[in-house]
């Protein structure tokens, strides 16, 4: 290793629709690559969910000469072809987190590991207390939190046993309310839970980031002081840079700007893919 850091560039919330044009952010992602070492992108790549945006996205991504890690989002799961989804991400080298995490070895540089998984709702209230429009919605939110924040916990034990010099979390749903920003309380049971972060708290990575919550705000972190980045394009206005040094020092290198359409990932297409 002759490098002591590794620099990530992160995004999230494309929203990509067939037809968008695609040389900005095209772009924009080279010029990351030219600055960064791994690129994360944590979920909601396409708007609809149609399996035709991801392929036509997909190209752009295959051009990307560095790693690239991503998680779904609801929005890239709104099709209901999550498999097929991921599917087209593979072909184009993408290394989509699901059930485990990823470890990434470049020569001359720390390893980075990354665990992840799309999350959930659920809100930040305590167990048990009614937080959606209805108790049954609460209580499949719950289940789904569960479930994730399980998934999340094996991918980040795994990790551990392969010691990276720095570990991050990828998400799409946040862990935590502190970068949720203007987002309206109501809506908070959509757009995370605290489960996802009592599981990252149990294992101190040097950071997570997420998306999702358009209206956030992007520095926060967890009830445990692990650092969190929304870095959702509509929150951090396109693709962020950060120098994570194995000494523990986390600088923010920089941003590349992205445009984003604020008509795209409305509240309401919001609501009915929250569960
Ligand atoms: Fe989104
Ligand atoms: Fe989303």
């Amino acid at each position: 290793m002759t490098s002591s850091s590794i620099r990530i560039a992160a995004t999230a919330d494309l929203h990509i629709r067939i037809g968008d044009d695609l040389a900005y952010l095209r772009t924009a992602l080279l010029q990351a690559a030219a600055q960064a070492d791994v690129l994360l992108i944590a979920g909601d790549l396409v708007d609809v969910g149609r399996l035709a945006e991801m392929e036509y996205l997909a190209p752009i991504l295959a051009e990307i000469p560095i790693p690239i890690i991503a998680v779904l989002g609801n929005h890239d799961r709104r099709g209901m072809r999550r498999s097929a989804m991921i599917k087209v991400l593979r072909a184009v080298g993408v290394r989509v987190l699901e059930r485990s995490g990823a470890l990434v070895e470049i020569a001359g540089y720390p390893t980075l590991g990354i665990a992840g998984v799309t999350g959930s709702g659920g809100g930040f209230r305590p167990d048990g207390e009614e937080e959606g429009p209805s108790a049954r919605v609460t209580r499949a939110a719950m289940h789904k939190s569960r479930r994730e924040s399980a998934l999340l916990r094996k991918s980040l034990r795994e990790l551990e046993l392969l010691n990276p010099d720095v570990t991050v979390v990828l998400t799409h749903f946040s862990p935590t309310p502190s970068t949720l920003g203007t987002e309206p309380v109501l809506k908070y049971w959509m757009l995370g839970n605290a489960l996802l972060g009592r599981t990252i708290d149990e294992f101190s990575p040097a950071m997570v980031f997420h998306g999702h919550a358009h209206l956030g705000n992007e520095i926060g972190q967890t009830d445990g002081g692990v650092p969190v980045r929304n870095v959702a394009v509509p929150v951090s206005g396109g693709i962020r840079l950060l120098q994570f040094d194995t000494d523990g020092t986390v600088t923010d290198v920089g941003l590349i700007p992205v445009a984003f359409d604020a008509t795209r990932g409305g509240s309401r297409e919001e609501v009915s893919n929250a569960s």
